[in-house]
């Protein structure tokens, strides 16, 4: 079970600062918006280079951008362990994700809720990561989406059947209420953006999801 602290929600200004508050996290998400492929915009390569300067924490890129196909090796290049990119702006989702393995990262491949599973059933044997999003793609602190759990379902009967070892990412309104249920339904990997940064202690928070998620699998 691994827990990947979104910083969407932390000080821009201090991001250095706020990432060495989660030393247990097993990855800093970094959320890439463009303004195009959902309505807000963030950070790009530039303060990704500048993080990867600043920490040697695995980085977890999620490309919420229009052209994925243009932008997403450089994040590869500039260091990222892992970039993902959104199945409904790629243009060449299996060039993209050899491109991203050829320049040692890892892989992903993200649906918005209303992506059905069935959309990325080529992709299984060229990604390491399908990130299902939980809420609607652009913003921190939104309501978790149950409907999409049936999906993250599907997925993994799906990657388990295939004998495979592809993470299954949950993106949006993990918190100590939701994560369990995600688990249930068959995520190992978990994003939480307000959870974590709007803690007292982001740190501890990081550990108690994890403990949850640890828990709720032995149930699974
Ligand atoms: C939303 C982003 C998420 C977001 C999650 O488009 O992809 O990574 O930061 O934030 P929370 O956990 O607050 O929903
Ligand atoms: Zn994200």
């Amino acid at each position: 079970m691994r827990i990947t602290p979104s910083i969407l929600n932390a000080d821009f200004a201090r991001l250095g600062e706020q990432i060495a508050r989660v030393p247990s996290a097993d990855a800093i998400h970094i959320d890439v918006m463009d303004n195009h492929f959902v309505p807000n915009l963030t950070v790009g390569l530039p303060v990704v280079q500048s993080v990867r300067a600043a920490t040697d924490q695995m980085l977890d890129i999620h490309l919420m951008i229009e052209d994925p196909d243009r932008w997403a090796a450089a994040y590869a290049q500039a260091g990222a362990e892992s970039v993902t990119f959104h199945i409904e702006a790629a243009r060449g989702p299996v060039r993209l994700a050899r491109q991203l393995r050829s320049l040692g990262a890892r892989a992903g491949v993200a649906l918005s809720p209303a992506t059905p599973a069935g959309a990325v059933d080529s992709l299984y044997g060229e990604v390491d990561v399908i990130l299902v999003m939980s809420v609607e793609p652009g913003f921190g602190a939104q309501g978790f989406l149950d409907l999409v759990l049936p999906k993250v379902r599907a997925l993994r009967k799906a990657i388990s059947s295939a004998e495979l070892d592809i993470w299954v990412q949950m993106d949006g309104g993990v918190s100590v209420e939701t994560i369990e249920r995600c688990v249930e339904a068959g995520a190992d990997t978990f994003v939480a953006g307000v959870a974590v940064f709007r803690s007292d202690d982001p740190d501890q928070m990081v550990q108690t999801l994890r403990s949850l998620a640890e828990k709720a699998a032995i149930k699974r």
